[in-house]
């Protein structure tokens, strides 16, 4: 089984960007605790990072190889039908997360475009946000090999 992690836009610069909300872990850091738990859960992990939309939109419509995705839109989840309908399109499993919980702050990140067509969502535990949606993502791909065999 094999699974696409997607980092959106300023995720680059965890670590050093507003550490308050977002944490001191880098994004290095956070990608080598989801490489420890990928090798505990047997799972193969795809790691990629972009600021960019239309590159995000190329990703995830290039992403038929792979079993389920997990995607921290950033800034794009609250603006992207984009990144919105790639999604739609590919019906690849997805879980949407956030390391912050996006309801407690600002009313503008209250409205996410993605979770309508996401598996689900998991926002606010800051880097274990991570973790628990490649947890979240191994399941469903789990399951939804088991309902089409
Ligand atoms: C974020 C929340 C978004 O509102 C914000 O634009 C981000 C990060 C999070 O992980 O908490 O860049 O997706």
């Amino acid at each position: 089984m094999k699974i696409l992690i997607i980092h959106g836009p300023n995720l680059n610069l965890l670590g050093r960007r507003e550490a308050d909300v977002y944490g001191t872990k880098t994004l290095d850091e956070i990608n080598r605790l989801l490489k420890q738990l990928s090798k505990e859960l047997k799972v193969e992990l795809d790691i990629k990072q972009s600021n960019h939309e239309g590159e995000i939109v190329d990703l995830i419509q290039n992403s038929q190889q792979y079993s389920s995705l997990v995607i921290n839109p950033a800034a794009y989840t609250h603006t992207s039908i984009a990144i919105r309908d790639a999604i739609a399109a590919v019906e690849i499993p997805t879980v949407e997360i956030h390391l912050s919980n996006i309801y407690k702050r600002e009313e503008f990140r209250h409205t996410s475009l993605i979770t309508p067509v996401a598996y689900g969502q998991i926002s606010g535990f800051g880097p274990e946000s991570y973790l628990l949606g490649l947890r979240a993502a191994v399941s469903i791909a789990t399951h939804a090999k088991k309902s089409t065999s």
